[in-house]
């Protein structure tokens, strides 16, 4: 079993390993527990029954998918929450990957003013990034994320036996995310192809020392957070112009590489480096793509959330595995950055 401390609103403990029965731990000051999940999640995912020993338990099963990620179904948490009568003594589970995690959490942070809530990831990315670090939010109205909280779990508990549910593509769009985070960290990170279980955990480890690292330094996303937004203004780009048909750890991935590409580019990354990011891409299994146009790049990258009020953008650039840093730019300089690594060009290799 590994354990992470994470110094943020009095600390919190992420968990590693066979460990789930000790949420009952954690339960011990609350007498009623929501576990919000998905229709998917439940068919595959069982959670050990003495880890809601002693409490009174309620299940809210939400509909997969990033489209139900709403108003709507956080309305209706609230309610199951109101019309079984939790207080603020009582809390929620979040049982489920990203869409499950991130719904669950807004509800957690606002309801009676903000509830406890435990996080039980069952997808590498939910395991890898977004179960930790307190992001809380769901889609409205066509934007993405825009409404939420910063809201930190009470614990986090991590079972990779969960991840023998995921197809090999979810498995990916987990591993896409990982690249980011082999980029930030460096070489010390090895990705774990779908087979290799056995280094799961010390690669989930590796993800969220770092992850919880930055958090500390920077909750709220101010200034260091944003290193953590390696690949993601061209990622999102990626997704948005695929019509989600590309999931957002395939296409982080494809944004980090482009990064990676731009940087050799610009001679800020020696051939070794940029060998061994491709080698990496490579090894996540996840199919290159590109923009057909850079007119194609300014249109998504224009409304990016991540804009500042001037109007510039804080882009992370990467030098080399393990050397990242941000800075702040114009929309037009990072277009013209990255344009011939990121426009899909028949006549190159990239
Ligand atoms: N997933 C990036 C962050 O939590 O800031």
């Amino acid at each position: 079993m590994r354990q992470i401390r994470v110094n943020l609103n009095g600390g919190y403990d992420i968990f590693i390993g066979d460990t789930l029965s000790g949420i009952k731990d954690f339960l011990t000051d609350s007498s009623k527990v929501l576990v919000v999940t998905d229709e998917n999640v439940l068919g595959c995912c069982k959670m050990p029954a003495e880890a809601f020993e002693g409490a009174e338990t309620f299940t809210f099963v939400m509909s997969p998918g990033e489209n139900n990620k709403n108003l709507d179904t956080y309305r209706e948490i609230l309610k199951t929450l109101a019309d079984n009568g939790f207080t603020r003594e009582d809390k929620i589970v979040a049982f489920g990957g990203g869409v499950v995690g991130d719904t669950a959490a807004f509800a957690a942070a606002t309801y009676l003013r903000g509830i406890k809530y435990i996080s039980v990831p069952t997808t590498l990315l939910a395991m890898i990034d977004s179960s930790v670090g307190g992001k809380a939010a769901v889609n409205f109205e066509g934007y993405k994320n825009y409404v939420g909280a910063f809201c930190q779990p009470q614990a986090v508990f991590i079972n990779t036996d969960y991840l023998d549910t995921l197809d090999e593509k979810e498995y990916r769009n987990g591993l896409g995310e990982g690249l980011k985070y082999y980029a930030l960290i460096g070489d010390s990170v090895d990705l774990p192809l779908y087979a290799e279980k056995e280094k799961l955990e010390d690669f989930i480890y590796d993800c969220l020392s770092y992850k919880s690292m930055i958090v500390e330094k920077d909750e709220k996303d101010s200034f260091e957070r944003k290193i953590l937004n390696l690949g993601h203004t061209l990622g999102h780009a990626i997704e948005e112009d695929s019509g989600y048909e590309i999931s957002h750890g395939e296409a982080v991935a494809n944004g980090v590489l482009m990064m990676a590409e731009s940087s050799f580019r610009a001679f800020r990354m020696s051939r070794n480096d940029i060998e061994k990011i491709r080698n990496a891409f490579i090894k996540t299994g996840i199919e290159k793509v590109g923009f057909s146009s850079v007119d194609d790049i300014r249109k998504y990258v224009s409304k990016d959330k991540k804009i500042a009020a001037d109007g510039d953008i804080d882009a992370v650039l990467i030098n080399a595995p393990g050397e990242c840093g941000i800075s702040r730019m114009s929309i037009d300089s990072f277009i013209d950055y990255v344009a011939e690594s990121a426009v899909y060009n028949p006549y190159s290799d990239n």
